[in-house]
């Protein structure tokens, strides 16, 4: 059997920051509210011509160079993304023509905040079947597009980044078991219209701009702590280990009380968590891939580790993967 095991990493944060005094100045809030329910000190916000490609290329380029490959080198470039620049062409299209990735199949996918470990998981299959020796899976998000800045419950929350990995054919253990699912039955807890023309949706948005991201927070965060705690638990299981064999777990950066629950549950240590979320708020399917470049960065994962990436997101998605790095 062929492994699948991310050989780069490479992130991209914008330069702008919105930080809580400034969301005090926009909404009825204030920092200690923000700070109580979320953990969230600030958020950086993509420049106006600042686009989900433009901040996809440059992560994704990061990870191909820390892979220390070329870019004629990778097969294939899947992108996770519900901001596009277009609906066609395909983000990951304008991103292959950028980065020179010539031989490289491309195509986005929409899993939401659990995009990083859905692309994982979807690389995996390709590679483990011999399809393909180098993924680059990118995951690019400017959410502040499409956030309601009349909308407290939800402007507080949200930044933009983009996250990138390469996942190559490997002789060593890498991507160990993955769990990803949906409970699409809940989906309208967060929605985001397209062309669907639904008035009863447009009203619930505060600025009735279609387009804009609405979400029902409380039920939102009561799936989010039971599918984040049971898809790491399963992964676990599957890869025939324990807790205690784990030495980190970088979940989605949604909001501090969401992560703080589901490890709970898990029964894990807080010193085992990697969170940035106080530094950049929730930025989509970025948060995982760009958190695991900062661990790598500060030293806290080494060789031989064995860690959990978990996320959850609108759909509703979940999807957790246990690595050995
Ligand atoms: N400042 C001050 N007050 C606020 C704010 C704010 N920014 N936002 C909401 N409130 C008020 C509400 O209006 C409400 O007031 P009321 O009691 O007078 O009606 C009160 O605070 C409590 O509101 P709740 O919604 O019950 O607050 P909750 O504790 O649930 O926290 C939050 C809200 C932070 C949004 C939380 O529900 C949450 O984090 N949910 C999960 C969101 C998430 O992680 N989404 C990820 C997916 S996004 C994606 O996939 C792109």
């Amino acid at each position: 059997m062929i492994n699948a095991k991310i050989t780069g990493v490479g992130g991209y944060i914008p330069e702008k920051v919105y930080d809580n005094a400034y969301m005090e100045s926009i909404v009825d809030t204030s920092d200690e509210w923000i700070l109580r329910r979320t953990g969230i000190k600030e958020r950086h916000i993509s420049a106006d011509n600042e686009y989900t490609t433009d901040m996809a290329i440059i992560a994704g380029k990061r990870a191909i160079e820390n892979a220390g490959l070329t870019p004629e080198e990778i097969d294939l470039i899947l992108l996770a993304t519900v901001t596009p620049d277009y609906f066609t062409p395909a983000c990951s299209c304008i991103v292959q023509s950028n980065l020179g990735a010539v031989n490289a199949a491309a195509f986005d996918y929409n899993a939401a905040c659990s995009g990083f470990v859905t692309g994982l998981t979807i690389a995996k299959q390709f590679i483990q079947t011999g399809t393909y020796k180098h993924v680059l899976v990118i995951c690019a998000d400017t959410l502040s597009k499409a956030t309601d800045y009349k909308d407290r419950a939800t402007c507080v929350l949200f930044g933009d980044a983009a996250g990138a990995a390469v996942v190559s054919a490997s002789e060593e253990q890498g991507i160990i078991s993955t769990d990803i699912g949906a409970d699409g039955a809940s989906g309208l807890a967060i929605t985001s219209l397209a062309y669907r023309n639904d008035e009863e949706e447009t009203e619930k948005r505060i600025s009735h701009k279609k387009d804009t991201l609405w979400m029902a927070g409380q039920a939102v965060m009561k799936f989010a702590v039971k599918a984040m705690a049971d898809a790491s638990e399963r992964v676990v299981e599957q890869a025939g280990l324990t807790w205690d064999d784990i030495s980190l777990v970088i979940p989605h950066q949604a909001n501090y009380r969401i992560v703080d629950s589901a490890i709970k549950r898990m029964g894990i240590s807080n010193d085992k968590v990697f969170l940035n979320l106080e530094k950049y708020g929730n930025t989509s399917a970025s948060c995982i891939p760009v958190a695991l470049s900062q661990a790598l960065e500060q030293g806290r994962i080494k060789k031989g580790d064995k860690i959990v990436l978990v996320g959850f997101g609108g759909g509703l998605t979940w999807g957790a993967a246990l690595l050995e790095w």
